[in-house]
Protein backbone atom coordinates (compact mmCIF):
# COMPACT_ATOMS: atom_id res chain seq x y z
CA UNK A 1 0.00 0.00 0.00
CA UNK A 2 1.64 3.06 -1.05
CA UNK A 3 1.82 5.91 1.42
CA UNK A 4 1.43 10.03 0.53
CA UNK A 5 5.07 10.37 0.52
CA UNK A 6 6.12 7.66 -1.59
CA UNK A 7 7.31 7.92 -4.94
CA UNK A 8 4.87 7.24 -7.92
CA UNK A 9 5.52 4.02 -9.61
CA UNK A 10 5.99 3.24 -13.48
CA UNK A 11 6.62 -0.43 -14.65
CA UNK A 12 6.38 -0.82 -18.66
CA UNK A 13 6.05 -3.83 -19.73
CA UNK A 14 6.17 -5.95 -23.27
CA UNK A 15 7.02 -9.33 -24.47
CA UNK A 16 10.88 -9.19 -24.73
CA UNK A 17 11.98 -6.05 -22.77
CA UNK A 18 14.39 -5.48 -25.27
CA UNK A 19 12.21 -3.01 -27.75
CA UNK A 20 9.29 -1.59 -26.55
CA UNK A 21 9.41 -1.20 -23.54
CA UNK A 22 12.56 -0.28 -22.68
CA UNK A 23 11.63 2.73 -25.07
CA UNK A 24 8.87 3.36 -23.21
CA UNK A 25 10.96 3.16 -20.08
CA UNK A 26 13.56 6.09 -21.60
CA UNK A 27 11.72 8.15 -23.02
CA UNK A 28 9.75 8.66 -19.72
CA UNK A 29 11.96 8.38 -17.20
CA UNK A 30 13.98 11.35 -19.62
CA UNK A 31 10.55 13.52 -19.34
CA UNK A 32 10.37 12.72 -15.71
CA UNK A 33 14.17 13.78 -15.37
CA UNK A 34 13.25 17.11 -17.41
CA UNK A 35 10.49 18.17 -15.13
CA UNK A 36 12.24 17.46 -12.12
CA UNK A 37 10.68 14.71 -11.03
CA UNK A 38 13.61 12.05 -10.25
CA UNK A 39 12.86 11.82 -6.63
CA UNK A 40 8.66 11.57 -7.00
CA UNK A 41 8.18 9.34 -10.35
CA UNK A 42 10.53 5.87 -10.55
CA UNK A 43 10.29 4.22 -13.66
CA UNK A 44 10.97 0.70 -15.11
CA UNK A 45 10.60 -2.03 -17.42
CA UNK A 46 10.05 -5.74 -17.64
CA UNK A 47 9.07 -8.56 -19.79
CA UNK A 48 6.38 -11.50 -19.75
CA UNK A 49 8.78 -13.70 -21.88
CA UNK A 50 12.55 -14.67 -20.73
CA UNK A 51 14.72 -14.92 -24.48
CA UNK A 52 16.43 -11.91 -23.76
CA UNK A 53 17.01 -11.90 -20.48
CA UNK A 54 19.81 -9.26 -18.77
CA UNK A 55 19.99 -8.51 -22.77
CA UNK A 56 20.91 -4.88 -23.42
CA UNK A 57 17.60 -3.37 -25.91
CA UNK A 58 17.42 -4.65 -29.58
CA UNK A 59 20.31 -2.67 -31.77
CA UNK A 60 17.47 -1.16 -33.71
CA UNK A 61 15.80 0.43 -30.67
CA UNK A 62 18.73 1.61 -29.08
CA UNK A 63 19.52 3.38 -32.46
CA UNK A 64 16.53 4.79 -33.47
CA UNK A 65 16.14 5.96 -29.58
CA UNK A 66 19.85 7.20 -29.85
CA UNK A 67 19.06 9.08 -33.21
CA UNK A 68 16.01 11.38 -31.01
CA UNK A 69 18.87 12.31 -27.97
CA UNK A 70 17.89 9.22 -25.69
CA UNK A 71 20.87 6.50 -24.59
CA UNK A 72 19.25 3.46 -23.87
CA UNK A 73 22.31 1.15 -23.38
CA UNK A 74 22.37 1.05 -19.60
CA UNK A 75 19.32 -1.18 -19.47
CA UNK A 76 18.48 -4.84 -19.18
CA UNK A 77 15.60 -7.04 -19.86
CA UNK A 78 13.97 -8.55 -16.84
CA UNK A 79 10.78 -10.77 -16.32
CA UNK A 80 8.27 -8.79 -15.12
CA UNK A 81 7.13 -11.24 -11.69
CA UNK A 82 4.19 -11.34 -8.85
CA UNK A 83 6.87 -8.78 -6.68
CA UNK A 84 6.20 -5.89 -8.82
CA UNK A 85 2.55 -5.85 -8.24
CA UNK A 86 3.36 -5.03 -4.55
CA UNK A 87 5.81 -2.33 -6.03
CA UNK A 88 4.42 -0.47 -9.10
CA UNK A 89 1.32 1.85 -8.77
CA UNK A 90 1.20 1.70 -12.59
CA UNK A 91 1.73 -1.46 -14.64
CA UNK A 92 1.77 -0.16 -18.47
CA UNK A 93 1.37 -3.01 -21.19
CA UNK A 94 2.68 -2.05 -24.39
CA UNK A 95 -0.44 -4.24 -26.26
CA UNK A 96 -3.65 -6.95 -25.33
CA UNK A 97 -1.30 -9.81 -24.58
CA UNK A 98 0.90 -8.14 -22.46
CA UNK A 99 -2.18 -6.59 -21.01
CA UNK A 100 -3.72 -10.38 -20.54
CA UNK A 101 -0.35 -11.58 -18.79
CA UNK A 102 -0.06 -9.38 -16.69
CA UNK A 103 -4.15 -9.65 -15.45
CA UNK A 104 -3.61 -13.68 -14.93
CA UNK A 105 -0.70 -12.74 -12.72
CA UNK A 106 -2.33 -9.53 -10.79
CA UNK A 107 -3.48 -10.72 -7.65
CA UNK A 108 -7.15 -9.92 -6.58
CA UNK A 109 -5.94 -6.87 -3.74
CA UNK A 110 -3.80 -5.15 -6.03
CA UNK A 111 -5.02 -1.42 -6.24
CA UNK A 112 -2.86 -0.07 -8.79
CA UNK A 113 -3.22 0.75 -12.21
CA UNK A 114 -3.18 -1.93 -14.91
CA UNK A 115 -3.80 -1.21 -18.34
CA UNK A 116 -2.54 -0.04 -22.04
CA UNK A 117 0.23 2.21 -22.91
CA UNK A 118 -2.05 3.86 -25.25
CA UNK A 119 -5.10 4.57 -23.24
CA UNK A 120 -3.18 7.88 -22.26
CA UNK A 121 -1.86 8.61 -26.16
CA UNK A 122 -3.51 11.89 -27.55
CA UNK A 123 -4.05 9.82 -30.89
CA UNK A 124 -6.58 7.72 -31.34
CA UNK A 125 -5.97 5.49 -33.91
CA UNK A 126 -4.39 2.56 -32.53
CA UNK A 127 -5.25 1.06 -29.31
CA UNK A 128 -1.30 -0.98 -28.73
CA UNK A 129 1.89 -0.44 -29.50
CA UNK A 130 3.07 -2.81 -32.49
CA UNK A 131 5.65 -5.69 -32.08
CA UNK A 132 8.31 -4.62 -34.06
CA UNK A 133 10.71 -7.53 -33.41
CA UNK A 134 10.44 -9.20 -36.74
CA UNK A 135 9.32 -6.11 -38.98
CA UNK A 136 10.96 -3.12 -40.79
CA UNK A 137 13.13 -0.35 -39.36
CA UNK A 138 9.99 1.30 -39.63
CA UNK A 139 8.24 -0.52 -37.28
CA UNK A 140 10.91 1.26 -34.73
CA UNK A 141 10.14 4.62 -35.85
CA UNK A 142 6.36 4.13 -35.39
CA UNK A 143 7.44 2.59 -31.58
CA UNK A 144 9.22 5.55 -30.88
CA UNK A 145 6.39 8.23 -32.21
CA UNK A 146 3.80 6.00 -29.70
CA UNK A 147 5.58 6.10 -27.05
CA UNK A 148 6.71 9.60 -26.88
CA UNK A 149 3.04 10.87 -27.59
CA UNK A 150 1.58 8.07 -24.28
CA UNK A 151 4.61 8.76 -22.35
CA UNK A 152 3.30 13.10 -22.37
CA UNK A 153 -0.18 12.12 -21.68
CA UNK A 154 1.08 9.76 -18.72
CA UNK A 155 2.89 12.08 -16.97
CA UNK A 156 -0.18 14.36 -17.43
CA UNK A 157 -2.48 11.88 -16.36
CA UNK A 158 0.06 11.33 -13.08
CA UNK A 159 0.10 14.87 -12.40
CA UNK A 160 -3.19 15.50 -12.41
CA UNK A 161 -3.98 12.75 -10.31
CA UNK A 162 -0.87 12.77 -7.79
CA UNK A 163 -0.51 16.69 -7.74
CA UNK A 164 1.60 15.58 -4.78
CA UNK A 165 4.46 14.48 -7.49
CA UNK A 166 4.54 18.92 -8.22
CA UNK A 167 5.74 19.47 -4.74
CA UNK A 168 8.71 17.15 -3.87
P1 LIG B 1 9.47 -6.36 -27.39
O1 LIG B 1 9.84 -7.06 -28.77
O2 LIG B 1 8.38 -7.18 -26.76
O3 LIG B 1 9.00 -5.00 -27.79
O4 LIG B 1 10.76 -6.33 -26.57
C1 LIG B 1 10.18 -8.41 -28.88
C2 LIG B 1 11.49 -8.81 -28.62
C3 LIG B 1 11.83 -10.15 -28.76
C4 LIG B 1 10.88 -11.06 -29.14
C5 LIG B 1 9.57 -10.65 -29.40
C6 LIG B 1 9.23 -9.32 -29.25
N1 LIG B 1 11.22 -12.43 -29.33
O5 LIG B 1 10.36 -13.21 -29.77
O6 LIG B 1 12.36 -12.81 -29.03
Amino acid sequence: MRTASAPISVLFVCLGNICRSPTAHGVFAKLVADRGYQQAIIVDSAGTGDWHLGHAPDQRTTQVAAAKGYDLSGLRARLVSAEDFAEFDYIIAMDKANLKDLRAMQPDHYSGHVGLFLDFSGQSERTEVPDPYYGEEDGFELVFDLVEDASAGLLQHIEASHPEVQQR
